[in-house]
């Protein structure tokens, strides 16, 4: 674990043009190697977040980022290619997510997204951007960002208070 778990930007609180925006701006700062999870309820914006990143990455807008129905890891291509992992439906455990190679996702030179990432168990990486995603008001949500470690602080410090677009 690393000990950078101070959260370095709160967001609060976020319309769905705020997240978006935010998804946009991470997709745009993206390094090869990066894992983004995303923590939160069911419809608080997990996915919605991840089409956003895509969009950051230039990934085509046909190539839609869905909640996948079959397999929990959906490949996309953008100037990176985009690994979204949503373990929602995952039945097997660490054991199921070996058999799919999971660790060339994780550490690959491509991005991934996490959705429900305390399914990794063990296999989390120690050097990753968390977001954990809550809802807030009526239609708002709050979105808490922990670098564990990372240039994540340096890449994210212009979108510290007011944002960039
Ligand atoms: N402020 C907001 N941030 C994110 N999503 C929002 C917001 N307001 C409304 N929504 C809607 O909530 C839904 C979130 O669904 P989704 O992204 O699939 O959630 P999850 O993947 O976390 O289950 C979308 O239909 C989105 O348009
Ligand atoms: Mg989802």
């Amino acid at each position: 674990m690393s000990n950078n778990r101070t959260p370095m930007l709160v967001l609060e609180p976020a319309d769905l043009a705020g997240l978006n925006d935010l998804g946009r701006s991470l997709g745009e700062l993206a390094l090869p190697g990066d894992v983004i999870t995303l923590e939160g309820p069911l419809g608080v914006g997990k996915t919605t977040l991840t089409q956003a990143i895509a969009a950051g990455l230039a990934v085509p807008s046909d190539q839609f980022v869905t909640s996948p129905t079959f397999g929990i890891i959906h490949e996309h291509q953008g100037r990176l290619p985009l690994y979204h992992l949503d373990l929602y439906r995952l039945g097997g455990g660490e054991e199921e997510l070996l058999e799919l190679g999971i660790e060339e996702y994780l550490y690959g030179e491509g991005i991934c997204v996490i959705e429900w990432p305390g399914r990794l168990g063990g296999l989390i990486p120690k050097r990753r951007l968390e977001m954990e995603l809550e809802f807030h008001g009526e239609s708002g949500r709050r979105l808490t960002l922990t670098a564990h470690g990372g240039s994540w602080p340096s890449r994210l410090a212009g979108l510290r208070g007011g944002g960039k677009r």
